[in-house]
């Protein structure tokens, strides 16, 4: 079946590859797509961008969309509201909608991963596309944008040149998360998990989260599970156990999309840190009444009728094999 899930992506195996600036001559920009968006809020959506030096996005806003990139390679300025700072290998960029933000690349070759939510950029960039080979004059118009978009739909791109951003340090730049950074830590014995992008950040759909899996630490996921899950290994690697599927091993860089209603397990076969990128199930506030139980009454973690119930209270659906 051709559109069949895919649930091992390598970053080989992209299904489209765009070329943002393909009048550009030099300043080459490519848009590499790997997972289309699912669900009424149009999450899991992955591109890579690779960019080079005097590649600029412009300007602009969402209305519904919220973007988050992790900086996979050289150096991201990312510019809002006046005020500029890098990201770097590891951190993540996190815009919500609203805020309008425009990024450039510092070196070339630098390259983004980018999970949207609320909106189709496949769709977007193939429109500008067919565009722009249709109307190639008309496409250079200074204008053009706000008439392809103008201020009431999904985006909004700002006409005037940019204005005046000044550096600040990236610790007072609330969009650019760094690799240490986080909202909430928890740590168990061989597993630290750290709040990367808090619900509240994302119109209340999703958890962004940093996991680090010591070698042999295993995290389960139930056949009940209602969510696509989507989990991005940045370093390492994994051995994924699908249920009756053949297992297979995801190193670096590649993505694990898990569809709903189908259990399975990942084992780090060595020290591995994993972006959960599409968490819908309340990890957070699950994490929060473990932390408690483990301070009031541990015993009860080893209940395993305890702790189904707590998952079910938080739509949470995977498991740390303590
Ligand atoms: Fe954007």
């Amino acid at each position: 079946m051709k559109d069949e899930f895919r649930i091992h992506i390598t970053p080989e195996s992209c299904y489209a590859d765009i070329d943002e600036t393909p009048d550009s001559g030099d300043q080459r920009s490519r848009s590499k797509h790997y997972i289309k968006a699912s669900g009424r809020h149009e999450i899991n959506q992955v591109n890579e961008a690779n960019y080079y030096i005097g590649m600029k996005v412009p300007y602009h806003e969402h209305k519904t969309a919220y973007e988050t990139f992790l900086v996979e390679n050289g150096a991201i300025e990312v510019l809002s509201r006046s005020r500029k700072a890098v990201a770097r290998k590891g951190d993540i960029i996190h815009i919500q909608a609203y805020v309008p933000h425009s990024i450039q690349p510092l070196e070339d070759d630098s390259t983004i991963r980018a999970y949207h939510q609320g909106h189709s950029l496949l769709e977007d960039q193939l429109d500008n596309r067919r565009f722009r080979e249709a109307y190639p004059e008309l496409a250079k118009s200074p204008d053009i944008r706000q008439q392809l978009a103008p201020r009431e739909q999904a985006s909004f791109w700002f006409d005037y040149e940019v204005p005046q951003f000044k550096d600040v340090p990236v610790k007072e730049f609330p969009e650019i998360r760094t690799f240490d950074e986080s909202l909430a830590e928890f740590s168990f014995d061989k597993l630290t998990l750290k709040l990367k992008v808090g619900r509240w950040e994302t119109g209340g759909v999703k958890e962004i989260w940093q996991l680090h899996m010591k070698a042999g630490c295993s995290l389960s996921w139930v056949p009940t599970n209602i969510f696509n899950l989507l989990y991005d290994v940045y370093d390492g690697s994994v051995e994924v156990r699908p249920d009756g599927m053949e297992p297979f091993i995801a190193n670096t860089r590649d993505m694990i999309h898990v569809p709903r209603f189908l259990g399975g397990s990942m084992t780090a076969l060595k020290d591995t840190v994993i972006f959960d990128v599409g968490c819908q199930g309340y990890m957070m506030q699950y994490l929060d009444e473990v932390n408690s139980i483990v301070a009031s009454a541990p015993e009860k973690l080893r209940d395993d009728e305890c702790l189904r119930r707590l998952m079910k209270k938080y739509d949470f659906y995977v498991r740390y094999q303590m």
